[in-house]
């Protein structure tokens, strides 16, 4: 969406929506009060309405009918089966995606595995801006392996991006492992993915993505950017239920020779053999630990499927139309409150949400969430984070949104609420 003038009158997001080509999905979502503005499909997607068949079948026919039989029906290649859908929006072969476990596990099991293939190699290179948890990962697989490594933490200046030259230089012939996050959780920068890959390659380092907030909003080229292995949820764009289980990725070639560290029989060559010790299966399933969490595994099936038939680059142009759209009204509408841009400028650069950074960010938040009808959520110290999410998000509720948010600090309607945190922000 090449659009260089944006209009910050409410009918132009009228007209916006009328012209929008992935205006169809809306409907296909449970949306029950069309007042409440939902911004935070980045964390948790909408409830698709065919999901909810999907469960009914399951639970009713399949669990309630078929019983054990449910596993030679549909339940046991699940985690194949529907990773190689994810792989198709992530540009991927079909057999290097299957989804398991969480997104954290995920990390931990590639972690550990490229490490161990790493051995004479102790540097970790990732980023102060990643997601805490694959921090946490990392440093637990260095606790665990006792084995020296350093993780080395690229630094922000603005909270918003990392330099790419200093992610660039800081990984060398010492470097076993780059861990980063495309796009970034609070900022939404987004990496130069072939390029990093591409330098971590020439030093023989290895490259794990975690793609959570990408996938089914961004892009993904994972074959042709050659990325060795990468990680991601479900439950954020690609509306796959609260904690629904995540993907993994492991290029072809490394298949054989990384091993997960979790020998569960599900990643047995033969689980039905119930040998007594474990030998990996030779494909990706040796990434698999135990029996998956089948009601929120097969939920994911419909709701990819949607994704699938808006088409990624589709989904891409709105989200960039969304976001761009969200900056030039904030630029004309909240700039003069005090707010600042937490974000990207550049669309090339920025995912599918947009951080506005004010200092009452957390006391607003609560404002829009308690009285004003929108969801976004909040991140520390400042960020109101606000994700669009293509398939359901509208221009008008955009427009709504900045206007909202204009109306509570105007009013200084966030006033009236404690800038304590609760437990869930
Ligand atoms: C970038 C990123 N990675 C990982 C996670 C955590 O994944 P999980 O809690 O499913 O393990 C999140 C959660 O929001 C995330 O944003």
């Amino acid at each position: 969406m090449n659009h260089t003038h944006w209009e910050s009158d409410r009918e132009f997001a009228h007209r916006m929506d009328a012209a929008d080509e992935l205006r169809r999905f809306r409907d296909a979502f449970e949306i029950r009060d069309s007042n409440l503005i939902y911004m935070d499909g980045n964390s948790l997607g909408r409830l698709p309405k065919r999901t909810r068949d999907v469960l009914e079948r399951v639970v009713e026919d399949e669990w309630g009918g078929d019983l054990i039989r449910g596993w030679g029906s549909g339940w046991y290649d699940a985690p194949q089966r529907i990773g190689a859908k994810v792989a198709q929006i992530l540009g991927a072969r079909p057999h290097e995606v299957i989804i398991s476990d969480s997104t954290s596990v995920n990390l931990f099991k590639l972690v550990v595995a490229a490490l161990r293939a790493r051995p004479d190699r102790r540097q970790i290179v990732s980023d102060e801006l990643n997601f805490p948890t694959d921090l946490y990962i990392v440093q637990g697989a260095v606790d665990l392996l006792d084995g020296g490594h350093v993780l080395s933490l690229v630094s922000s200046r603005d909270g918003i991006a990392t330099d790419q030259q200093a992610v660039l230089d800081a990984i060398d012939e010492t470097t076993a492992l780059v861990a980063l996050s495309h796009p970034t959780f609070k900022s939404a920068y987004l990496y130069d993915v072939p390029a990093i890959t591409e330098r971590a390659h020439s030093t023989g380092a290895l490259v794990l993505w975690d793609f959570s907030h990408a996938v089914g909003a961004v892009g993904l080229k994972l074959n042709e950017w050659d990325v060795d292995l990468a990680v991601g949820c479900t439950y954020k764009f690609l509306n796959g239920g609260p904690g629904s289980p995540a993907f993994l990725y492991v290029r072809e070639d490394l298949h054989s020779e990384l091993l997960s560290p979790i020998w569960g029989w599900w990643g047995h060559r033969a689980p039905f053999a119930f040998d007594l010790d474990y030998e990996p299966a030779a494909d990706l399933t040796r990434f698999l630990a135990g029996s998956p969490p089948c009601l929120s595994l097969l939920a994911i099936e419909p709701a990819i499927e949607l994704t699938l038939e808006a088409g990624i680059e589709r989904i891409r142009k709105k989200s960039v139309g969304l976001t761009s759209y969200l900056i030039a009204l904030a630029d004309v509408l909240l700039a003069p409150l005090g707010f600042e841009l937490g974000s990207p400028r550049d669309p090339a650069r920025r995912g599918s949400h947009v951080s506005v950074r004010h200092a009452e960010g957390y006391r607003i938040t609560r404002a829009l969430i308690e009285e004003m009808d929108v969801i976004p959520d909040f991140r520390e110290p400042d960020n109101i984070r606000i994700g669009v999410a293509p398939l359901y998000t509208s221009y008008a509720e955009v427009w709504e949104t900045v206007d909202r948010i204009r109306r509570v600090v105007e009013a200084e309607r966030y006033r009236a609420y404690s800038a304590v945190r609760q437990t869930i922000t």
